[in-house]
């Protein structure tokens, strides 16, 4: 989708649909008043009658509007003016895309409302529209109803306020949350840890960043034990992917963000075997590598200050004639030993070795990403992903940024009490807790054993990375969660802790 700025006036754009916005209580003001004079009247009537409201996300599609050149005006519902911003403009930008796409729309243009052509807007709209075209049918030989918008031009920005620029910002933030959303829908038939190291290493090459690739044996040589567990029960052999971006003019004794991603391409439980409904969904149980992915993309192309290594641990797990079983005792590349009480616990085990690699790269900042627990989805359903930190300055940085980028996370604790329930009896520590409840912080204790005093922060996304139905703004399947936050965190990076 080609998206560009726009600057005939707004009854002057030839577009398939132009899109604008209306406010619960007020949806006749502004611009929408002005569109009306020349309606005589009909949005008035329309509202007088309860068909226009501005309730969130409500669609009146007009066709042949009056004065107007476009063939279609698509109000969309923008909720109260008290409560919108960047994230209410991103949401309401796709849903109206959405809309217009199954209606055979391709070509559109969305207006601003005259107090919100910022520059910042225009990116949450570029966003929102270009993760709203996204489709999940790599595999469909059929697109017809899905094709893609030709394109979009925003309308009511001035040409001083810097869209141009932050359209091209927006983009480049979309494409690398599609990129992670690609990867986290592909099938684990197709997307083995070898075939997801070759795609991270191919992007890497194409935007020109470092990217080395560890295979078994070099995993074995860094004797990555906890890793290694994990992937003894499969044919496909384990990779982890290291993925750098330096700054054009780094600093020594600068900070380096890690971020660490688990990325198990399926996950069967091991020999403490899943159920099987539901289970095909256990091939998105890398989205959390697929993310950090997809935030180097993005990196490579805005070029943040400061360095920043992605490291993904990548594996199966599977409950195979060698896989590891309840009660095994595995040795971790930090020295840990670990008794492996439940062989579904995979993801802390990977990234216990992906934490340590991390930090023998000199990493000075952590934070994973995980879809780590389903006490996470018990705990906050599939509305925030959960935060677990142990630097609450850092903590706080993260949550500001997903905060700024729209992203809904919520921090839970991680009091020292909480560390008796991973204690070991027989090994350093187990990888289940040894009491009841708590599960996802119980998961959060066990990853810390191997962060030591690092500033550290754990994200939880089991419960935000995948839509299992379509949401008006975006397709069914991977959501790309973490990504946009991760990224305005590394291009908000300051060395003071
Ligand atoms: N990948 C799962 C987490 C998961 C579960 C994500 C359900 C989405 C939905 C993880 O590897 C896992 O199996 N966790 C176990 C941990 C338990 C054995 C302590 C879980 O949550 O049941
Ligand atoms: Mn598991
Ligand atoms: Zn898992």
């Amino acid at each position: 989708m080609k998206i560009i700025t726009e600057s005939r006036p707004a009854n002057a754009i030839g577009a398939q649909a132009l899109i604008s916005y209306v406010f619960e209580g007020d949806p006749i003001s502004g611009r929408i008043a002005e569109f009306d004079q020349e309606k005589g009247g009909l949005l008035k009537r329309l509202a007088t009658g309860g068909e226009l409201t501005g309730k969130m996300l409500e669609m009146t599609l007009i066709h042949a509007p009056a004065g107007l050149k476009a063939e279609r005006l698509l109000l969309v519902g923008a909720g109260k003016k008290e409560k919108f911003g960047a994230a209410e403009l991103r949401r309401l930008a796709g849903a109206a895309l959405r809309h217009l796409k199954t209606r055979g729309v391709k070509r559109v243009a969305f207006l601003a409302r005259e107090s919100e052509a910022t520059s910042a807007a225009a990116q949450s709209v570029t966003e929102g529209l270009l993760l709203a075209d996204f489709e999940g049918d790599t595999y469909k030989t059929n697109k017809k109803n899905n094709e893609p918008i030709e394109w979009a031009t925003l309308a009511g920005w001035d040409a001083n306020s810097g869209a141009g620029e932050a359209i091209e910002r927006g983009r480049i933030v979309a494409e690398g949350q599609n990129f992670a959303r690609e990867l986290a829908n592909e099938p684990s038939n197709k997307l083995t840890p070898t075939v997801l190291a070759n795609r991270a290493a191919e992007m890497a090459r194409e935007m020109g960043l470092a990217c080395e690739i560890l295979d078994e044996k070099r995993i074995a040589e860094l004797k990555m034990g906890a890793l290694l567990s994990v992937a003894q029960g499969s044919v496909e052999p384990p990779r982890v992917i290291a993925i750098t971006y330096t700054p054009a003019n780094p600093i020594p004794g600068a900070p380096v963000l890690g971020l660490v991603g688990k990325a198990v391409t399926f996950d069967t439980g091991g020999i403490s075997i899943k159920p099987a409904a539901d289970m095909d969904k256990m091939k998105f149980d890398m989205s959390g590598g697929a993310a950090m992915i997809g935030v180097m993309r993005a990196l490579a192309k805005l070029k943040p200050s400061v360095k920043v290594i992605a490291i993904v641990p990548s594996t199966e797990n599977m409950p195979g004639g060698r896989a590891q079983k309840p009660g095994d005792i595995q040795i971790a590349m930090s020295g840990k030993s670990i008794e492996v009480l439940n062989t579904d616990a995979e993801g802390r085990l990977i990234l216990a070795d992906g934490i340590t690699y991390a930090r023998s790269l000199g990493c000075t900042h952590l934070v994973d990403a995980a879809t780590l627990t389903g006490a996470i989805v018990v705990a906050l359903a599939g509305i925030n992903s959960g935060v677990f930190g142990t630097n609450q300055a850092f903590t706080d940085r993260l949550l500001a940024s997903a905060r700024s980028a729209g992203e809904k996370m919520w921090p839970l604790p991680m009091d020292d009490e909480y560390r008796e329930m991973v204690k070991g009896s027989v090994a350093d520590i187990q990888n289940i807790s040894n009491g009841k409840g708590g599960g996802s912080i119980t998961g959060a204790m066990f990853i810390r054993e191997f962060v030591d005093d690092v500033p550290w922060v754990h994200l939880d996304i089991a419960g935000t990375a995948w839509y299992d139905d379509a949401k008006p703004w975006m397709a069914k399947g991977a959501t790309g969660v973490a990504v946009r936050t991760l990224i305005d965190l590394a291009m908000n990076f300051t060395s003071e802790k």
